[in-house]
């Protein structure tokens, strides 16, 4: 392997950092100075390049509006108690980015271009993550296909493109979530594994029923009988029962989490039973009944760990009692620890940046 990466970088002239209020950074509108991105063009990718952000021009015969061919991910980077920037787990991403496009037809995005990009990317823009507890640069890897062509098949040529957003604390407070029994996210055989837009297309119109109803989310159910739990919004489920955790199996219809994947480790180094299984809501409330289900929570990148206070099945409403919240709120701590540094990462999950744009691209800065 070569010893580094042809990975060129352009600066852009003025930073726009001085014209963001760091105070004030709802999830989602602030973009960073420059994007991290790769063509895909004749069987492979090309021209890794680190460059100002700016809009593309695009054709309106461009497939991936058409015909779905666009997937993504979502990842953080924080600064440690020294001031590096730190990547978590960017190996398991591009894990899960390659598993989307393979099902999408997709080509797959070379793992160590991404890991070399994605820190340099990182170090260049190190100075726009916001040093607040809880807050962090957003990371948004997205590929889409970009051929100009109507009809049905795939794409030729792809782009892949890495934006970063500073975003402040993402307020994750307890959530009030609805067991949906009419319509379906996903169907094992089908896309639900696949961090692809369309997932999040078809889950709107129900979503937005539910809020309607004063419900923040959906737990999506698996959808032949609507007896088994699989994830609930943007997030992987979690339940604490007396003596055990539960959460749903990966079946190929529910995302496979990163933070899920986490917080499984991490529970069974504290020394809880965590079983992956297929949860069945009518035993989740039986439990429920008999005092034995005692947390709910769901995990996803945005907020680690968040409760539900209340989760509506039919008519019954389990509402789960703030002051028992304990094992939740202690793994979000220790999760988010090991994301920031502050405690030892004894599985090697996070990665730094410090030294990525001097040791691979000094020759070729502009
Ligand atoms: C549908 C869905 N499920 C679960 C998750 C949680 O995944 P992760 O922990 O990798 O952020 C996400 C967020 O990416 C999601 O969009």
């Amino acid at each position: 392997m070569q010893d580094h990466l042809p990975i060129s970088v352009t600066r852009v002239a003025h930073s726009r950092i001085g014209e963001v209020d760091f105070n004030h950074l709802p999830f989602g509108v602030e973009f960073t100075d420059h994007i991290f991105t790769a063509d895909y063009k004749n069987g492979s990718w090309h021209d890794f390049r680190i460059e100002p952000l700016k809009p593309l021009s695009v054709h309106p015969g461009n497939m991936a509006w058409h015909y779905g061919q666009a997937i993504f991910e979502g990842m953080k980077a924080v600064l440690n108690p020294q001031g590096e920037p730190l990547l978590f787990r960017p190996d398991k991403h591009i894990e899960r980015l390659n598993n989307s496009a393979l099902r999408m037809s997709m080509p797959p995005f070379p793992k160590e271009f991404f890991i070399q990009g994605l820190k340099m990317f990182v170090e260049l823009e190190k100075h726009w993550i916001p040093k607040g507890e809880d807050s962090a640069l957003y990371l948004r890897p997205l590929m889409i296909a970009t051929d100009t062509h109507v009809g049905v098949r795939p794409s030729q040529t792809y782009k892949l493109i890495v934006m970063a957003l500073p975003v402040g604390p993402y307020y994750s407070k307890p959530l009030n979530v609805l067991v949906q029994t009419k319509y379906i996210r996903a169907v094992e055989g089908g896309v639900g594994y696949a961090k692809t837009a369309g997932n999040y297309g078809a889950a709107m119109y129900p979503t937005r029923l539910a809020k309607e109803k004063g419900y923040d989310q959906i737990v999506w159910m698996e959808p032949k009988e609507f007896r088994y739990v699989q994830e609930a919004g943007t997030m992987n489920i979690f339940f604490r029962l007396k003596d055990r955790i539960v959460t749903p199996m990966l079946t190929g219809a529910i995302l496979p989490g990163i933070t899920r994947d986490s917080i499984i480790h991490v529970l069974r180094d504290m020394g809880h039973t965590v079983i992956e299984q297929k949860v069945d809501i009518n035993e989740l409330l039986a439990a429920y009944k008999r005092g034995e289900l005692i947390e709910a929570f769901g995990s996803g990148t945005a907020a680690m760990v968040a409760n539900i206070y209340n989760m509506r099945f039919e008519d019954f409403d389990m509402r789960f009692d703030e002051s028992n919240w304990e094992l939740s709120l202690e793994l979000k701590r220790a999760i988010t620890n090991i994301r920031n540094g502050k405690t030892e990462d004894k599985w090697g999950w996070t990665m730094s940046t410090t030294g990525a744009l001097e040791a691979v691209v000094a020759s070729n800065i502009q």
